[in-house]
């Protein structure tokens, strides 16, 4: 990223392209072409579109990584690259486990959990890593809780699960690490079937249906979860802190009144769009986008940091303002609408203002110019936030 430009906002690039092409046929970095869509519009055209395109190739790591993944068929359970009756199947019967009324209960698990890490926070001498420390456990912590995994395993968990991110460790190391965490699934969806308990595990292989699901379909969607879930979640609190420490009137705003994060959550996932670079569909037909014609089997990036910042859809789209409530499609748009983005917003709306409430003087030491952003990453952050305070009140 340039260091002379604000680190929250996509690639200037996107701006020229929303008004001259914005349907653009260009090379990914995994060396293939596609459709790059920069337009609000036009993304919710194809993201709302499962007739015309399919998700079968909507894996992150298709855009930057190896290209020879391209039209494979997605692991069992992994919904996200699935279309169709197989799609509805799997997304309803999760569906029930992230409505409103089922995530809310879990508001004074994450209410504590968050309180606890502001107050090891007080018992530490600053400056210290937000992304580590506060970022990354929070929400690992709560899919663990989700997912069931027992108390004593926790801790395993959220360490396995952080190594994979982090990227100051070496590539065998994560690998590892991924690997623990599929094995560590495989033993928790064993553990469930012999001893049920009040989880979504336990739910979903207890429900009465004519079409259970299977032991690979429960280990996918964990994983799944974990991979949606985890550093998406774990961005938007520490690129969300930098973004309010950055707008301080709009910090003040949360702390004056933590209720203006009813809308203000939704319009700081917009502002921030961390999902970067393209989420990915192939066009089963042929069909039009905008003022192109996309062939059966091409592929189309829809860049939603682009969309969301589209002044046609939004006046001035490129402002932080949390007292306005705005659509957006930062959590995505359509059938494969982000399933657990009332979980998401319940975790923003809970750490955000605590942290700006109970930590005085709280600051950022690293010069943006140095600050290591995730520019190479398909989940947009900061690899590290170093902060400190003056205070820690209850
Ligand atoms: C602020 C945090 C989050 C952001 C920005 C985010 C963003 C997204 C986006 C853009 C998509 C659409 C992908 C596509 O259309 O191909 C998506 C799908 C999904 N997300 Fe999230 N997500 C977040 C948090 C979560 C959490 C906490 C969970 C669950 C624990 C979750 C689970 C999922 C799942 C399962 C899908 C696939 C849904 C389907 O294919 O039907 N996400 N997310």
């Amino acid at each position: 990223m340039p260091q002379n430009r604000c680190p929250f906002d996509p690639d200037p690039i996107y701006a020229e392209l929303r008004g001259t092409d914005p349907v653009m046929r260009v090379s990914a970095p995994a060396g293939f072409d596609v459709w790059l869509v920069s337009g609000y519009e036009d993304a919710r055209r194809v993201l709302g579109d499962n007739t015309n395109f399919s998700s079968v190739d909507a894996s992150s790591s298709h855009l930057m990584g190896d290209p020879d993944a391209l039209g494979g068929t997605p692991p069992p359970g992994v919904l996200l690259r699935y279309d169709g009756d197989e799609h509805t199947r799997l997304r309803l019967r999760l569906a029930r486990e992230f409505m409103v009324k089922r995530v809310a209960r879990l508001e004074p698990f994450i209410r504590q959990l968050v309180a606890e890490h502001i107050d090891r926070l007080a018992t530490k001498q600053g400056p210290i890593d937000l992304y580590r420390e506060f970022g990354l456990p929070i929400p690992a912590l709560v899919i663990s809780e989700v997912l069931g995994v027992a108390e004593e395993d926790r801790e395993e968990f959220e360490k396995a699960t952080a190594a994979q991110v982090d990227l100051t460790l070496p590539l065998e190391v994560r690998q590892q690490a991924a690997a623990n965490s599929a094995g560590f699934f495989a033993k928790l969806v064993a553990s469930k079937y012999e001893q049920p308990d009040d989880d979504l595990l336990s739910r979903l292989i207890q429900e009465p249906t004519e079409q259970p699901l299977t032991f690979e379909e429960l280990m996918g969607l964990s994983l799944l979860l974990l991979a949606a879930g985890h550093d998406t979640t774990a961005n938007m609190i520490t690129l969300g802190t930098y973004a309010l420490l950055q707008n301080p009137e709009q910090a003040a705003m949360i702390v004056a009144d933590p209720s203006i994060m009813d809308t203000g959550v939704d319009e700081l996932i917009r502002y921030l769009s961390i999902v970067h670079n393209g989420v990915l569909r192939k066009a089963t037909t042929d069909v039009q986008v905008g003022n192109q014609l996309v062939r059966a089997g091409e592929h189309v990036a829809v860049v939603l940091e682009s969309a969301n910042r589209d002044p046609r859809f939004l006046d001035a789209a490129d402002s932080l303002d949390l007292a306005r409530s705005s659509a957006h499609v930062g959590f995505g748009y359509g059938p494969h609408q982000c399933l657990g983005q009332h979980l998401a917003r319940l975790e923003l709306k809970i750490a955000l203002p605590e942290l700006l409430r109970r930590v005085k003087g709280l600051r950022v030491v690293t010069d943006v110019e140095s600050m290591p952003f995730k520019n190479d990453m398909l989940v947009y952050g900061i690899h590290q936030l170093m902060i400190d305070w003056d205070e820690v009140v209850a």
